[in-house]
């Protein structure tokens, strides 16, 4: 059980949202985004795990049954990525499915070996490529169900005696907030939801489908409501802004789905507010709960480590809407003196902690109030 690699959510990389299968999804791409780590500071902002996605994979395993690498993809193999990734001070991970292959390609009909009943022979494969995180996919799963599929990989990933990060990618069928997170099973985290993709549609029905499941999630093991868009194009920065602020508030994995190495600066900036990054990563580890949806305004608070609450208050519709929250809906003291510090706008107000504000649409205001 790799309880610690998952403390705080986990924050990273993964190619799938911006390349999908293509073929600009290779080694020279992966090692352009690890290396764009380093310099604008997203390391040192929290980021920590390169993870590569489907289709890294040879269509055949070799003749021992092991798993090989596509050789156009990845010609110098993935223990070399994985040396250099680490090389690097980072963490890598690799993908593969609960199932007899994985999901793509979908058109030649002949996909990549999946890990279903290989679960020792994958798991010791990529603990000697020195791994740190396995996202388990769930096609071709042969209809078997979903428990004791991902309880074999999560003893083969603990029987190789290496921590690794375990996220579930069961696209939340069979409600694996319920059992995923158990210690015979060891997810660190689990999709909740299916694929987003990058247009605000997508992401707010998976913020809709991820928020309600608030109880679920705690240190060790998150709800996953899919990977971010931030950058990919498909959504203003206002809504990229809505996108991140809402996955923070409700502590999810922040996993990076765009092309670091031609991200535009604003997007970037997104990424790197440390504000938000903060009240994602907060140690107390509580997802934000949800208190009112009223007319399209929703509402959520996170109690954060020390005292201290965050407030999201996200505008869905498509008017400008003036919002208010109260003190008492925040469960401030009465004769409390607070500080209210806008993480977007960088600015400090002092009060007795409630909040109004005019919000653009799908515009998300993100405070974190203090006690004075
Ligand atoms: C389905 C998953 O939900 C996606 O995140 C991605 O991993 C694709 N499969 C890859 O085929």
């Amino acid at each position: 059980f790799a309880a610690e690699v998952a403390a705080t959510p986990q924050m990273g990389f993964n190619n799938w949202n911006s390349t999908h299968c293509r073929a600009e999804f290779d080694e020279k791409m992966i090692r352009g985004v690890v290396d764009k780590f380093i310099e604008p500071g997203l390391k040192d902002a929290g980021y920590q795990y390169v993870n590569i996605d489907d289709c890294w994979a040879y269509w055949r395993r070799d003749k021992d049954g092991n798993l090989k690498a596509n050789p156009k993809r990845f010609p110098g193999g993935i223990k070399a990525i994985a040396d250099y990734v680490h090389s690097k001070g980072l963490k890598f991970g690799i993908y593969t499915s609960a199932g007899s292959f994985t999901c793509e390609p979908k058109k030649e009909n002949r996909g990549f070996p999946g890990g279903l009943g290989h679960e020792k022979q994958d798991a010791a494969l990529f603990a000697s490529y020195g791994i740190d995180y396995l996202k388990y996919d769930n096609c071709n799963n042969e209809k078997k169900p979903a428990q004791p599929r991902y309880t074999a990989m999560g003893d083969a990933l603990r029987a190789t005696g290496r921590p690794i990060f375990y996220s579930v990618c069961e696209w939340g069928e069979n409600q694996p907030w319920l059992w995923a997170g158990k210690r015979e099973v060891g997810g660190n985290s689990w999709r909740t939801t299916g694929d987003i993709t990058d247009t605000y549609a997508s992401m707010v029905e998976i913020f809709k489908k991820n928020v309600v499941l608030d109880q679920y999630a705690g240190p060790g093991h998150w709800n996953d409501p899919d990977m971010l868009e931030v950058g990919n194009g498909g959504m203003t920065d206002t809504e990229y802004r809505s996108h991140f602020s809402l996955w923070a508030i409700m502590a999810a994995p922040l996993l990076i789905g765009t092309d670091l190495r031609t991200i535009k600066p604003e997007p970037l900036k997104i990424l790197l507010n440390k504000d938000v990054i903060a009240i994602d990563q907060d140690p107390l580890g509580v997802q934000g709960k949800r208190i009112r949806d009223a007319g399209g305004v929703h509402v959520i608070v996170k109690p954060l480590q020390g005292g201290d609450r965050a407030l999201a208050i996200f505008n869905e519709t498509d008017a400008a809407k003036e919002a208010t929250v109260s003190a008492a809906e925040l469960g401030l003291d009465k004769a409390g003196k607070y500080a209210v510090r806008d993480l977007w706008q960088h600015d400090q107000r002092e009060g007795d902690g409630s909040v109004r504000v005019t919000l653009a649409p799908h515009a998300t205001a993100l405070y974190r109030i203090s006690a004075r």
